[in-house]
């Protein structure tokens, strides 16, 4: 029965595609008790602005369309200087994602598109968190 659920679903090919999965991913953002107010309160997004800037910025990750020219590292550690982003942020970011592309899409792209969000996630924890410090060898783990 799942399987077939799935087998009825698309997957994402287009901008218009793209757009869809955005505006559903963002409506559940904002709709969140634990992230929405860091769009709604803290930064106060203007959606009109954001959400063609999301649609350029997956459509190049899916089809390299060369659309996004953004820097969305320093955007979120001056966001975090703003509001600490916590790790469990980001577990409910990826957690919000994946659900929007599942409820929506199917296939390679459908895949391709959670493992780019997770894999970027987790590079801005390393950038913001500093998870990675010991590697840079500054102390903290051992004294
Ligand atoms: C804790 C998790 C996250 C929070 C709270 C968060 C929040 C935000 C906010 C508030 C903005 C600014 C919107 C504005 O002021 O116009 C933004 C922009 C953006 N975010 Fe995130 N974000 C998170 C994770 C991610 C992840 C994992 C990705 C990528 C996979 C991502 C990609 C982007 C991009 C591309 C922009 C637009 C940057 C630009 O304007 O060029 N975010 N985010």
């Amino acid at each position: 029965m799942l399987l077939q659920l799935a087998k009825m679903k698309k997957d994402i090919e287009t901008r218009k595609d793209i757009e869809l999965l955005v505006n559903e991913f963002y409506e559940r953002v904002k709709n969140d008790d634990l992230i929405a107010f860091i769009f709604t309160a803290v930064r106060k997004v203007d959606w009109n602005k954001h959400l063609p800037v999301m649609y350029d910025f997956w459509e190049n990750i899916l089809f390299q369309s060369g659309t996004y020219y953004g820097n969305p590292m320093a955007l979120h550690k001056q966001l975090h200087q703003q509001v600490p982003l916590k790790q469990e942020y980001f577990q409910r970011w990826v957690y919000l994602f994946d659900q929007t592309v599942d409820d929506l899409f199917y296939g390679e792209n459908a895949s391709l598109v959670k493992k780019r969000a997770s894999s970027i996630a987790e590079v801005m924890q390393m950038k913001i968190l500093h998870k990675n410090d010991f590697l840079s060898g500054k102390p903290g783990l051992t004294n």
